[in-house]
């Protein structure tokens, strides 16, 4: 779960590959690395390393270096821990390739054994560079024998001593590359190309390229040269000024109202294609995705089977790729995913194709691997997300199939969405609430419907940036087990948002006082009963609080985290993307 950047071109190509390996930090940060030629010291490969994220790397090169051919890498550690010694790029034996590889080589142990050389790393890509090393032939003949006996995946940059090329080979993990008059560049998506590039190549399973000065080469899996047609890229909204010391998540917790509004006016006023005639067909629906756009998943089940009456069901992608699932052509299936690389939700979109079924993606990146495998995108218009914890992404997700679910139901209620769009802000105070969270030893999220959900993403938020162990309950499910570990250390957030619920929730609440358990209520519903704290809510159609209840939740995982000290933005052991299973 890697980024990978490659530039040649003329001019110094050091910090064009640092501000690439910037954009894809969202893919892993943990260590990172380059490679390049060096011409004042006779062409000689040379490398530096640092553990930590591209800051510390620019740091390290500042001024030092200039090189016309470099490739680069951010990490996110499979094999071998965090160490500079396993961050890329990783060497062969005799010293003579460097590769960045974004991937998992499965058969890694077996290679391994296979050739008889020393491994200063713990990682699967040093045998892969090893086993190029080993293959006879031109360099392109060694890596193309080389990824004809690995099992896995892989995007890769090979840079050799002395040499005037760099080479790609890419299956599974994606790859592009973009071409203008003074230089070439290489990358795991199209951010790394900046305002420079009109135009790129998206690499397919199977293929390689050959950079050069000015110029690539695509070749086939079998070696043999081939056309490749370019596809216009737009940079609008997705890149990002990283020079700003503001935290991105508080800054994209506070573009929700934007993204809203741009949802509204995407697919509501302006329609963009999006013809929903195509999916009146389909009898049911099957929404699939991990973490946070599980979590849509499950919203958008609420709403087809409410407005459209339709039998609805969601999945974990990491579930549903090894069920024995009974497929039907009268169900679409829907994948979600803010990056639309994630790797179980592109594998269970990939089983799903392979049945011949339909399939439709709903995606915040325009140019990413599930589009690519879709028969219908629902684009959600929440621009870049930067910060791994998902906010505007998933609010945006949950509009977009909101929009979905009543244009299939044929009602317009457009003034509504409207009215939303206009009024929807994320200003609360959570200070308080801060506070109560720091002072328990346990919290809980209860809800019930469509509040169950959003306890399921307030405790996820809390549990990925805060780093507390906090848990997310469907408020009925209270007495069946978890009342047991109430009491006068724990906090619990009760989210209701439902007048059909609002019975239900105050016994639930009053269960847990019984037990001395503190409350923080966020509700849009006069409740009489005392809490510790109650966070009153706008009110908006039931169905629109979903977007506006998880909103103090995402501050108060934000606030707890910055209170805590850590990093909102780069939390750890986590990546924006998660492109290996
Ligand atoms: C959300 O805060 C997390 N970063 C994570 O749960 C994420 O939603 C999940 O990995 C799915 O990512 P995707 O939307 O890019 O597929």
């Amino acid at each position: 779960m890697c980024g990978i950047c490659a530039g040649f071109g003329n001019g110094n190509q050091i910090m064009n590959v640092i501000r690439g390996l910037k954009e894809l930090e969202y893919r892993g940060y943990d260590s990172c690395g380059l490679a390049f030629i060096n011409s004042k010291k006779n062409d000689n490969l040379e490398i530096v390393k640092c553990v930590g994220g591209i800051n510390s790397l620019e740091e390290k090169v500042k001024e030092n270096f200039s090189s016309e051919i470099v490739i680069g890498h951010t990490r996110w550690a499979t094999h071998g821990k965090v160490c500079e010694e396993n961050a890329h790029p990783q060497l062969s034996f005799d010293g003579n390739y460097a590769i960045v590889h974004n991937g998992i080589v499965e058969n890694f142990e077996e290679l391994k054994n296979s050739i008889d050389v020393p491994f200063l790393s713990q990682t699967d890509t040093e045998v892969f560079v090893s086993l190029i090393a080993k293959e006879n032939g031109s360099t392109f003949e060694k890596l193309r024998k080389a990824c004809q006996k690995v099992v896995g995946a892989y995007s890769l940059a090979l840079l050799e001593n002395k040499s005037k090329k760099i080479y790609l080979a890419k299956k599974g993990s994606p790859l592009w590359v973009a071409v203008n008059e003074n230089e070439v560049m290489a990358g795991s998506d199209i951010s790394v190309f900046s305002n420079k590039f009109k135009n790129a190549f998206c690499l397919n399973d199977g293929e390689f390229a050959e950079i050069s000065l000015k110029n690539v080469i695509f070749f086939d899996k079998n070696g043999k040269k081939i056309e490749k047609k370019c596809i216009p890229i737009e940079n609008d909204g997705f890149s990002y000024d990283y020079s700003s010391s503001d935290s991105f998540m508080l800054k994209e917790i506070k573009e929700q109202p934007l993204a809203i509004r741009k949802t509204y006016l995407n697919l509501c006023v302006s329609q963009n294609n999006f013809d929903i005639k195509n999916f009146k067909k389909f009898k049911s629906f099957h929404f699939i995705a991990c973490g946070t756009a599980y979590h849509s998943c499950l919203m958008a089940c609420r709403f087809l089977q409410k407005f459209c009456n339709k039998p609805c069901e969601a999945s974990v992608a990491s579930e549903f790729r090894y069920a024995e699932n009974v497929l039907s052509k009268n169900c679409l299936y829907v994948f979600v995913s803010q990056s639309g690389e994630t790797a179980d939700t592109i594998a269970s979109a990939k089983l799903v194709k392979d049945a011949g079924l339909s399939i439709m993606c709903v995606t915040n990146v325009p140019y990413c691997t599930l589009n690519s495998l879709a028969d219908f995108v629902l684009p959600t218009f929440a621009g870049k997300e930067i910060a791994v914890a998902s906010t505007k992404a998933y609010t945006a997700q949950i509009f977009s199939l909101l929009i979905f679910a009543l244009k299939l139901a044929g009602l317009n209620i457009n003034s509504i969405l409207k009215n939303f769009s206009l009024n929807f802000d994320c200003e609360f105070d959570v200070e308080k609430f801060c506070e109560l969270v720091l002072q328990s030893d346990k919290v809980f999220f209860m809800g019930r419907g469509q509040d169950c959900i959003t306890s399921l993403e307030g405790a996820l938020k809390l549990k990925e940036i805060a780093y507390l162990n906090c848990l997310g309950i469907p408020a009925g499910e209270l007495k069946h087990g978890t009342l047991a570990l109430i009491d006068e250390n724990s906090l619990v957030i009760a989210i209701s948002t439902q007048e059909k619920t609002k019975k239900k929730i105050e016994s639930n609440i009053l269960e847990v006082q019984a037990r001395g358990g503190k409350i923080v209520l966020i509700s849009n519903i006069e409740h009489n009963i005392n809490v510790a704290q109650k966070i009153s809510l706008p009110c908006f159609e039931e169905f629109l609080m979903p977007i506006v209840s998880i909103v103090p939740l995402q501050l108060l995982a934000f606030s707890v985290c910055q209170k805590l000290g850590f990093n909102p933005d780069k939390p750890r052991n986590l990546a924006k993307s998660v492109t290996v299973e």
